[in-house]
């Protein structure tokens, strides 16, 4: 796939063809520019269109070429714009759909550019932490203003071509077209070719119109401080200002000099490769290595939920907000009378702050069913479980769920530490049971983790990823496991951060240290959000099924003081009532000295950089085994899951991607040295076996 070459009386229509969003990839380049060759040596055409086959114009750079040799192979995307710059007859760019990144940027090279309305145009580059590499930056300021053109290059974000055609001044589009655009494209094309005949009129270009601004450094100066405070740990931003600046400042091929000095610089930064990493495996999260992406799918049209606590009734607003039918089940009418109420709340506060309409609102209640009877749920193409984590209950529930629901209704579990793989054996369909781990608050947090049974079958998991694109979450498949992916790695971050308390930090050093790293929250205020009698029962399982496991005993001996965390207004932190802040406790400083003190421990300063380093490479090695069992399918899961469910910082791209970014032989040699430590646990920081081999390999996980 490349582009095509068709010929209207005496329009040439050179048309991208590479779907799904017609990617300047190196074959649709190479097609492309000989199809602008041909067209401009062929005197029967007087003028060229381009456009984009099928569902855009262009979304811009091949994505699967990206890092690889054909990305900048000639022709490259300069060269191109290069070629329609200089070509001596119209071109007129008809702009539809999907108008991004290069794709926009080949638009600019036309002479000319005809839109249709509702097309996204946007120049995405910063979202990955880049600025635009191909003019963009030079070229879009030229036809929108430097405002607008700045707006657009440090947020990324898509504004409709409507709008933008209809701004004073504009030079971006030269008309609107509502009516068959390659139709309304290829006549303007054949007007712009009478006026330019013979050289009657020079061709314009975008490089040679001005730039200005009435109060240029005011401006710049203002958009410097306004980026400064929106992308603390992000270098692009600033760098779109420097760019744009330059296209104000210098004449068009010094600007393009320093907009490529700016974009190569930018794509050595750490955060950069981490802004690419997180968007590739977000697209690799939902690609599963052993089910192919034409597996066929079950339908889920009608959806049930047991249970409709904290996350029974979380987990149907997703739905009900995809459009999706959902009968929540109970086992009496007042815990259906609280979960409904609590929908309510919800959405009526977001009717309140503008969020949702009143009809919508009303739309997605109608949409909700109770019932006490699982005789009103047997139709549901999908039943989700959310009930108490007892294993007794769950067993019961799907006792139930298998005498009553219809043959080949899907059965998943939330369940987030029991074992899958027991509960589906409840049943006499192992095949059609499943985990979703959906997280706190079920409707606000991104990540869901999908558990995969040993007997899970192939469509029932193509069906549950598909359906979480739908209620749009990110999803990621883990096997079973304690903990699956998410928790399992956290739990080993908890012990280490209980070990840093023992040998002398508090609970605000240790969460101030990895909070100024950019974790959204430390150990010790997430475990006081999400309650400490939680990690303390799962502790009690452990002392008995691993009793040769080392913990730090600080914990338990909070928990023995009642102190849950914010539901009982004291943690490692003390809570006024109805607020949140975290206050230090001097009642937790006196209990940790007095600990210390019966271990014999001189407590001593530890840096924030060995806090950091302790608490993620914990995350690290938990993770590596992960990856080496099997139970995710690659490192990159991993970062997802931290980056979408656990408050990962974006610009460090995930445990696995700072790992790989600080190199694996110097994580180990970390872990070598807090083995040493003899308040630490030397068997804690025994490398994982696969993160020891790819060190030793000089290798990365990615
Ligand atoms: P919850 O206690 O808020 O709600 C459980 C609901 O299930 C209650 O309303 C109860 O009346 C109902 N229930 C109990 N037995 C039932 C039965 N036999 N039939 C019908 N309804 C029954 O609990 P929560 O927090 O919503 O947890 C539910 C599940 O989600 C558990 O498996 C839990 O481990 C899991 N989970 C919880 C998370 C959290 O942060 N709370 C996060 C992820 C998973």
């Amino acid at each position: 796939m490349g582009a095509k070459y068709e010929v209207r009386g005496n329009i040439a229509v050179v048309t991208l063809d590479n779907p799904p969003v017609n990617g300047l990839g190196y074959d649709t380049r190479r097609e492309f520019a000989a199809g602008i060759e041909k067209a401009e040596g062929d005197p029967a055409i007087a003028a060229i269109v381009i456009t984009g086959a099928g569902k855009a114009f262009s979304g811009g750079a091949d994505i699967k070429e990206f890092g690889s040799p054909k990305a900048i192979a000639e022709p490259n995307l300069l060269t191109l714009i290069r070629q329609l710059d200089n070509c001596s007859k119209p071109v007129v760019a008809a702009v539809h759909t999907v108008c991004m990144g290069g794709g926009l940027e080949l638009a600019l090279g036309a002479h000319y550019r005809v839109a249709a309305p509702g097309a996204n145009v946007a120049l995405p580059e910063v979202k990955i932490g880049l600025i635009p590499g191909a003019g963009g930056t030079q070229r879009l300021p030229r036809v929108l203003g430097v405002e607008t053109a700045l707006n657009m290059i440090v947020s990324g974000e898509p504004v409709k071509s409507e709008l933008l055609a209809s701004l004073p001044g504009q030079k971006l589009f030269d008309q609107i077209i509502t009516s068959d655009l390659l139709e309304g494209a290829c006549g303007f094309a054949a007007a712009k070719a009478a006026e330019h005949a013979g050289g009657a009129k020079p061709l314009p270009r975008v490089r040679d119109m001005k730039v200005s601004h009435p109060n240029p450094d005011a401006y710049i100066q203002f958009a410097r401080n306004m980026v400064k405070g929106m992308a603390r740990n992000f270098p692009a931003p600033p760098k779109c200002v420097d760019a744009v600046e330059a296209s104000l400042k210098m004449p068009f091929d010094a600007g393009m000099l320093a907009e490529r000095e700016i974009f190569l610089a930018l794509m050595l930064t750490p955060e950069c490769k981490a802004l690419r990493h997180a968007f590739f495996a977000e697209r690799a999260a939902s690609k599963i290595p052993d089910v192919s992406e034409d597996t066929p799918q079950r339908k889920v049209e009608k959806l049930a939920v047991i249970g409709a606590g904290t996350m029974g009734g979380g987990i149907t607003m997703n739905f009900l907000n995809a459009g999706i039918p959902v009968t929540m089940l109970e086992m009496k009418q007042e815990a259906l009378d609280r979960g409904v109420a609590t929908i309510r709340k919800n959405y009526e506060s977001q009717v309140r702050k503008g969020k949702l309409k009143q009809d919508k609102f009303e739309q997605r209640m109608s949409l909700l069913k109770t019932t006490l009877a699982y005789d009103d749920i047997k139709d549901a193409d999908m039943v989700i479980e959310a009930v108490f984590e007892e294993m007794g209950v769950k067993e019961k529930v799907f006792k139930t769920l298998d005498e009553v629901m219809k043959p080949g209704a899907i059965l998943a579990s939330n369940t987030s530490t029991l074992d899958v793989d027991q509960i589906a054996g409840f049943t006499k369909r192992p095949q059609d049971v499943i985990g979703t781990h959906f997280f706190s608050p079920a409707n606000v947090m991104k990540l869901l983790e999908v558990v995969r049974g040993k007997a899970t079958a192939k469509d029932v998991l193509a069906t549950v990823m598909a359906l979480a694109k739908k209620i749009k979450k990110t999803a990621v498949v883990s096997g079973v496991c304690d903990g699956f992916i998410g928790n399992r790695m956290i739990e080993q971050y908890s012990r280490q951060a209980g070990f840093l308390l023992e040998e002398g930090c508090t609970p605000q050093q240790v969460d101030k240290a990895i909070e100024k790293w950019g974790m959204a929250m430390g150990p010790f205020r997430m475990g006081d959000l999400a309650g400490n009698d939680i990690g303390w029962a799962i502790r009690k399982r452990r002392y008995v099924e691993k009793p040769n496991l080392r913990y730090s005993k600080t914990a338990d001996l909070l928990c023995e003081l009642g102190r849950y965390g914010q539901k009982t207004s004291a943690g490692w932190y003390d809570y006024q009532a109805g607020k949140r802040d975290a206050i230090p406790s001097p009642l937790v400083v006196e209990m940790l000295e007095r600990h210390r003190a019966e271990l014999g421990i001189r407590p001593r300063k530890i840096s924030d950089e060995e806090i950091v380093h302790r608490l993620v490479y914990a995350l690290v090695n938990e993770g590596a085994r992960i990856v080496e069992e099997g139970i995710a399918s690659k490192a990159s899961d991993l970062d997802i899951v931290y980056l979408t469910g656990y408050g990962f910082p974006l610009h460090r791209g995930g445990p696995m991607c700072y790992a790989d970014t600080m190199g694996l032989f110097n994580v180990v040699q970390a872990m070598k040295k807090f083995a040493a430590n003899p308040h630490d646990d030397a068997e804690f920081w025994k490398p994982a076996p696969l993160l020891a081999r790819l060190a030793a390999e000089g290798k990365s996980f990615s």
